[in-house]
């Protein structure tokens, strides 16, 4: 019997695998079909205080190597999710993401989910790559992340983990695991899509999605060994009592194995999902259990982490 279940600290998962948030996690019946599924936990799209309609259309754009996208976070506001939580009956683990537009926001966002009970944690997106120019992606300001981690710690006390953008220098990995060290961080889960990506249409000779002049989010394939090796690095770096959900370019269960390898204790699947739909849970879960089947392994500890190295 192989066993591909997983714990983010208490929070038991059956299966490693669940969706990325943003991925047909928005509107009730989204939710209703992951609550369904075979997915280990749901994700839902990441709030903010207010519904929102998001960027303009064309927004997402996908090739064979991966997708761009430039949604603008279009959801339907934390009180939609809240009030989902309270009525669903089912014991799948939810986390509910939230991605306030400003620290301000996050904090009244915050202060409601405080007094909500039925999610199991929040997964705090500091890495939305499709404001405004002017905002910045919070991720990448270590001092305001600071400042603001400090603050909310003060007033919410329930499970937090954070989602984070891609890093790619070795001090800066350092010196974000250095502040999520100080706090009761739950769990880390890295990485949000690679920031201000471009794709362009040859026979138009355009950008292919309208907001902010065409550049966007990039995710999927390509962006497969930044995410492993930001997982890897965190692995590294954080109190080894922070788990690591990884995130970013995972097709099948080959990719799966190799994010728990580098150090994930679970994994969520954004652009493959949304080609695939719902079946993907089933066929990834089938294809990680053949692995462990001729490797002789017989659960996720017996590989987590253990990553050779020349
Ligand atoms: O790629 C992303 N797109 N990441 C986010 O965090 C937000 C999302 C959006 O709605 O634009």
């Amino acid at each position: 019997k192989i066993d591909i279940s997983t714990n983010i600290n208490g929070i038991k998962i059956s299966s490693c695998i669940m969706n990325a948030s943003g991925i047909l996690c928005c509107t009730e019946k989204e939710l209703y079909n992951l609550m369904m599924s075979s997915s280990g936990a749901v994700v839902t799209k990441s709030c903010t205080i207010k519904p929102r309609k998001g960027n303009l259309k064309p927004r997402y754009f996908e090739w064979k190597g991966g997708s761009i996208n430039s949604m603008g976070l279009p959801n339907l506001g934390i009180d939609f999710y809240l009030n989902f939580l309270e009525k669903k009956n089912s014991k799948k683990p939810f986390l509910l993401s939230i991605s306030g537009l400003s620290i301000e926001e996050n904090y009244l966002i915050l202060r409601k989910a405080n007094i909500s009970s039925n999610m199991n944690a929040i997964e705090l997106n500091l890495s939305c790559p499709n404001l405004l120019e002017k905002d910045k992606i919070l991720g990448y300001d270590f001092s305001k992340i600071s400042d603001f981690l400090e603050n909310l710690f003060q007033f919410y006390k329930k499970p937090l983990g954070v989602k984070l953008p891609p890093y790619f220098e070795d001090f800066h990995f350092r010196k974000m695991a250095f502040i999520l060290n100080k706090y009761p961080i739950y769990f880390v889960t890295c990485i949000n899509s690679l920031p201000n990506g471009i794709c362009i249409d040859i026979n138009k000779e355009s950008v292919v999605i309208h907001p902010k002049k065409g550049f966007g989010g990039i995710g999927g394939l390509s962006i497969k060994p930044f995410a492993l090796a930001n997982v890897r690095k965190f692995y590294t770096y954080l109190r080894k009592d922070i788990p690591i959900i990884g995130c970013g370019g995972i097709c099948t269960g080959k990719d799966v194995f190799e994010y728990i390898l580098c150090g994930a204790s679970a994994v969520q699947i954004g652009t493959q999902f949304l080609k695939e739909g719902i079946p993907v849970f089933d066929r990834l879960i089938k294809e990680l259990i053949t692995i462990l089947k001729n490797k002789n392994y017989s659960s996720l500890n017996s590989f987590k982490g253990k990553l050779n190295v020349f």
